[in-house]
Parts: C-alpha cells; structure tokens; sequence
C-alpha cells in the first residue's frame, strides 16, 4: 500500500489508500473525528473510578487515537493501558510527515508523537506515567486475546464496505468477550448491519449524534 497524505477540513492531515479508494480519518476533520468518537463518546464515558483505563484499539494506522488519547492521560491524571491492534503498520518516513504535533496545541505533543512510534511492537511500554502502550502487530481475525478485560474498545477499522471482514459477528462477539461487564464499544459507523451485528454479538447499542460530517456514531454496552 502507498498512503499518499492529505489535508482535511479541519486542518488536520489523514491518509489516503488509493487501492482502496479509502481514507484512514474523515476529510472533514481527522482530529475533529477521532476526538469526538473516540475520546468524548469512549473514553470520557468510562467510569471515572476505573484505574487505570484499559483500552483496545483495532487498526493503529498513523497512531492519532493513540496520541489523543495519551495527551487526555496526562491532561487528566488518569493512567491508561493501551492496547493496539495493527495488521500492516506504516513507515516511519510517511508518519514523520503527518502533522499532528504542529496541529495539536499540548505541550509534549511531538515528544509524545515520538515516544508512541518508536515503542517496540509486542511489549509494554511507559510512554509517561500516565500512557503504557503495547503495540501488536497481528491480524484482528486471528487474535487471541489474552486473559487481559478491557473497559473500551476503539472500533477503528476501515469501513464496513471496504473491509467487511472485519466488521462480523465472530469480530464482534471476540472483542464482546474481551471487554469487562459494562465494558464500552465505540465506533464511527452507524450502519444498520453494523447495529445488528453488534447486538447480535450481545451489545446493546446508544445512537450518539456524530462528528461534522456525519450523523450518528455508535456506543455499545455490554450490560
Ligand atoms: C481506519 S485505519 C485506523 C486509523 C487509526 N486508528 C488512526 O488513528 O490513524 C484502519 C487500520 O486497520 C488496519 N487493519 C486492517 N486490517 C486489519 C486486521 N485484519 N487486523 C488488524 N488491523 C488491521 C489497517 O492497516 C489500518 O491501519
């Protein structure tokens, strides 16, 4: 694959994959998206007693839900583990153009940008006090989780028409089994087979109004 970089409304860059004919981020605002969906619909969501916060993200791609949601770590003094799922991670020469650290107004940003991509794949790492990260390099459809029970999951694969494979019951009922009792699911896509598949898998689904751009997101509970 050959992700070419592109500007979005919001300012911020995402990645175009011309053989998929697909973007990693909305055009409307890549920031914009992922902190909507995944920091204020996800993690915000997760009660406030929980420490620390473990979180499994599907698809790490450029490492933007795992920037924000370390620059909230630290923002918020509260610890989180994260988990990242990556298939087909990407060269450093194209992550060192995205303009994330410029964009972003934190302090640390690129130092935090830095530390999330040079973390060994597979192993625990202590980006600060507040932000583990463990990057895994595998197939989502051939995973198996550990006996690790995660409070969110960051549904973030490409969408359902271009990888309907990743957007099954078995996909679904996997990552249902690896969230705790009133674990959280969030994604950005409302499709009504996406919704049916969730609550086939045993979720119950919250319709949240979307980012500019789109309408609706979901957040599913397992009760
Ligand atoms: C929409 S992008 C993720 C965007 C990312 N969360 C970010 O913040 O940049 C989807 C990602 O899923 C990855 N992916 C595709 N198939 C996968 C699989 N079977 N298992 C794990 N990851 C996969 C892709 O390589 C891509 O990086």
């Amino acid at each position: 694959m050959n992700p070419e970089i592109k500007r979005t409304l919001d300012g911020s860059d995402t990645l175009f994959v011309p053989e998929l004919n697909e973007h990693y981020h909305s055009t409307f605002g890549a920031v914009q998206e992922s902190m909507h969906v995944f920091i204020k619909t996800g993690l915000m969501a997760v009660d406030p007693g929980v420490d620390p916060v473990h979180v499994f993200e599907v698809g790490f791609g450029t490492g933007l839900n795992a920037l924000l949601t370390d620059l909230a770590a630290k923002t918020h003094r509260r610890k989180i583990s994260y988990s990242s799922i990556e298939l087909h991670p990407l060269e450093s020469t194209i992550l060192k153009k995205l303009n994330y650290v410029s964009f972003l107004p934190e302090a640390d940003t690129g130092a935090e940008f830095d530390r999330i991509h040079d973390a060994p794949w597979e192993v625990p790492f202590q980006a600060n006090p507040y932000f583990r990260i463990t990057k895994l390099k595998r197939d989502l459809r051939s995973y198996e989780p550990s006996d690790q029970l995660y409070d969110i999951v960051y549904f973030d694969a490409f969408a359902p028409d271009v990888q309907p494979e990743l957007w099954t019951v078995p996909v679904f009922e996997k990552l249902f089994r690896m969230l705790r009792q009133k674990g959280l699911l969030v994604t950005y896509s409302c499709k009504g087979q996406v919704k049916r598949d969730l609550r086939e898998a045993g979720f119950f689904i919250e319709k949240i109004p979307g980012p500019p751009g789109k309408r609706e997101i979901l957040r599913a509970h397992k009760k």
